[in-house]
């Protein structure tokens, strides 16, 4: 290479990295100063995210400040900014904006998505008004899932899982069930495909904004052939949708419809004649649904393991009585499931997806609550585990789990649903919050109910190597996942009560 060659690439690279490091906010910054100080503090989010934000936070008294991080500038501002994100309508302060450029949704899926986000309306509309149609498929395919995994070799008692594995497992299997149907949810390639692209659209939107806009395409050609993406769960997918839609074409019904057929009913003709177009859509769903359904039961369940035998009969006590009284698992019985959803909101509680989320763009200068303006083109984000965790007047006792936290709220305030899984406001965040929140959260919610009910009813679970405490999650940048290591013993529990409601 000549020597020119070489000093206009360090040109380019210098100058690059001056304008993703320069600081336009006029924000205070935490870490090193200029450009080289600026990358070695973003080097050190890969490992010490809370530490940084912790120094953020306290240092410069709970104003917004800019934290350095590997995909670039993130202003991080307070709970009291969590009404503008409540009340905005993207005009100004944007959500599809900051995810299409989180997860690079236009390498990593495709660039319809987020001008026509039709499957974000089936999931609004069809999907949640047939949530509890699918009850049954959802209860049956859970405990044939369970008694595959689950049953003990010959002469055994236990089986020992990587628990958020086998979480990732099921959920693809059920919500599989519910998008497309039996064929496609028994088969295991499409399910290690589907749990691949789940799992690497996170990184790969990290990697990919390292990098200019004119070299994404090919970093994600090359990463995609390395270590898969969209193109594997597709092939797989397609003859099943192009038989669907020919059977559609035949006016032949199916009983019960799935989350295809509603996409299908949403989709322009040019995603009708294009198949591969409504395959993204599947995924696209599948994404936003698998790890997250897998990461909260995951933790639900490594908490449940720690419970003792009364507390964990307690729970096991209101599951019968609502199955009974409502002659097994329908809308009404997994309502009167309290304590179950309250373990559930309280697992999301003590475990947020992230130290900081909730990220939306700024497409116009926008006046924080405190009256700090920050410039159009920046992304701005909270810091969740500091409002879930760290305040005793939103939670007593912030720092101890009590699975029957929300339960007893709903009991002393009977009048409204504010304590429910699903309830979505500004003391937890993990269904998002305002005209974005998560629409999936209904089916999630049944769903992580009908798991949890039959896993308690059906076995007994602790945490293996006699382990008394939930493993410690693991930590990269700013995400936390379950602890993928950790391995729970699954005991069947044969002739118990509620029985009746298994099909073991
Ligand atoms: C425990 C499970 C789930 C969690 C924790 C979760 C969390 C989230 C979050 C945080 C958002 C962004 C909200 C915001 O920015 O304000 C979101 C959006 C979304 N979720 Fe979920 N989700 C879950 C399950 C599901 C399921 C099962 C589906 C569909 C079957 C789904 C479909 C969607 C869609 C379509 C959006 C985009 C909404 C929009 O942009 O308007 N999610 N979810």
């Amino acid at each position: 290479m000549y020597p020119e060659t070489i000093l206009a690439t360090l040109a380019l690279i210098t100058a690059i990295l001056f304008y993703r490091t320069h600081n336009q906010t006029g924000l205070p910054r935490v870490g090193g100063k200029g450009p080289i100080g600026f990358i070695l503090t973003a080097l050190r989010s890969i490992t010490s995210y809370e530490e940084l934000l912790n120094e953020g936070l306290q240092n410069f008294g709970g104003k917004p400040f800019v934290l350095p991080t590997m995909t670039g500038q993130l202003v991080v501002v307070g709970p009291e900014n969590l009404e503008l994100v409540r009340t905005s309508d993207d005009s100004v302060i944007n959500q599809p904006i900051a995810l299409d450029e989180l997860f690079q949704v236009p390498h990593t899926m495709n660039s319809r998505q987020m001008p026509l986000p039709y499957h974000t309306t089936v999931v609004r509309t069809d999907l949640t008004r047939a949530t509890s149609s699918f009850i049954p498929e959802i209860v049956e395919e859970t405990q044939l899932a369970m008694a595959e995994a689950f049953s003990p070799k010959s002469g055994e008692k236990s089986v020992i899982v990587p628990l958020f594995n086998t979480m990732l497992h099921f959920s693809a299997r059920i919500v599989t069930r519910a998008m497309i149907g039996t064929t496609v949810c028994r088969n295991e390639d499409y399910l290690r495909e589907s749990i691949r692209f789940a799992k690497t659209v996170v990184p790969y939107g990290q990697i990919l904004r390292w990098f200019s806009k004119v070299f994404r395409p090919p970093i994600y050609f090359l990463l995609s052939s390395l270590f898969g993406g969209s193109k594997a769960p597709i092939k797989t997918l397609l003859p099943h949708l192009k038989r669907r839609l020919a059977e559609r074409e035949e006016g032949i019904e199916r009983n019960p419809r799935t989350i295809c057929d509603f996409l299908i009913d949403h989709a322009p003709s040019e995603e009708i004649a294009n198949p591969e177009l409504l395959a993204m859509r599947v995924l696209n769903l599948n994404f936003g649904s698998i790890h997250s359904i897998s990461r909260v039961g995951t933790f639900a369940i490594f908490h449940l393991a720690t419970l003792s035998a009364f507390e964990l009969d307690d729970i096991r006590k209101e599951i019968i009585d609502a199955l009974e009284s409502e002659g097994g698992f329908t809308k009404f019985s997994l309502s009167k499931m309290r304590k179950l959803d309250s373990t559930l909101r309280e697992a999301a509680r003590f475990h947020p997806p992230a130290f900081t989320g909730l990220p939306r763009s700024l497409v116009k200068p926008t006046t924080l609550a405190d009256g700090t303006v920050i410039p159009a083109g920046h992304t701005i984000a909270f810091p969740l585990k500091h409002i879930h965790n760290n305040d005793p007047t939103v939670y007593p006792n912030p720092e101890k789990f009590e699975y029957f936290r929300f339960s007893k709220l709903r009991e002393e305030d009977e009048s409204n649903g504010k304590h429910q899984f699903t309830t979505v406001g500004k003391d937890l965040t993990l269904f998002g919050l305002g005209r974005h929140a998560c629409p999936g959260r209904f089916f999630a919610s049944m769903e992580l109910k009908v798991l949890l009910s039959n896993l308690l009813l059906h076995y007994e679970v602790n945490l293996a190597d006699g382990a008394k405490e939930v493993p410690q999650p693991t930590v990269l940048s700013s995400n936390m996942v379950p602890n993928r290591s950790a391995r729970a013993v699954i005991t069947p529990r044969p002739g118990q009560a509620g029985q009746k409601f298994g099909a073991l």
